[in-house]
């Protein structure tokens, strides 16, 4: 099983890659190949619009750090997209990831509407969310990114730290990692 971990955090040992390394820790365990993808280490550009990912191909005209993210997108079995909550959103660097996915939808959607995916469908997908605000603050978050996910087609699981204390990359996020672990016996214990 090959499992990807992308991580919108500037912090490299914040709450939400702890959590997430928590998750790839496990899984390595079941014996899963772990690609990590550091974003903020990563040289990229956001999505430009060309388009010519409908009109001429059918990925990203753009070759830089994130050929191989959204490559890798299509051939993974299980997806880890972690990321703080900045402004209300997340990262910069997870958005401008996020916006070049664009490559993985199909705009030429059938009679029903809806655009379809490129990526083959029957993966995971982990969403991570670490926020200093309290539970109930930020869920238009986990809804607003469920719906392109679920475009995707894939089983989403999310895991929020909610109530962190700010400036504490060090931050107690042990629920959550637990959340984690137990996510991946789930996935691998019969792979
Ligand atoms: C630029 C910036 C903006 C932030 N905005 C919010 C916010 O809108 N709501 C919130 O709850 N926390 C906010 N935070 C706090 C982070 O979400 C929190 O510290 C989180 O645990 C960071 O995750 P990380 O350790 O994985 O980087 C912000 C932090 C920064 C640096």
């Amino acid at each position: 099983m090959k499992v990807i971990n992308v991580l919108g955090s500037p912090r490299k040992k914040g709450t939400s890659a702890r959590i997430a390394k928590s998750f790839t820790d496990a899984a390595d365990g079941f014996g899963a190949q772990v690609d990590n993808f550091y974003l903020n280490g990563m040289d990229y550009s956001g999505c430009q619009a060309c388009e010519q990912c409908h009109s001429k191909l059918n990925h990203c005209v753009l070759i830089d750090d994130l050929t191989v993210v959204l490559n890798e997108m299509r051939t993974a079995d299980v997806v880890v997209f972690s990321s703080p909550v900045y402004m209300g959103d997340v990262s910069g660097q997870f958005k401008q990831f996020l916006d070049r996915t664009w490559s993985h939808v199909n705009v030429d959607h059938g009679n029903d509407g809806a655009f379809t995916s490129r990526v083959p469908k029957g993966k995971t997908a982990i969403f991570i969310l670490c926020q200093v605000d309290v539970e109930k603050r930020h869920t238009d978050i986990v809804e607003r990114y469920t719906e392109l996910f679920e475009l995707f087609g894939y089983d989403l699981r999310v895991i929020r730290a909610t109530g962190l204390t700010s400036g504490a990359p060090d931050g107690d996020v042990s629920t959550a990692q637990r959340q984690a672990i137990e996510l991946a016996h789930e996935l691998f214990k019969n792979s």
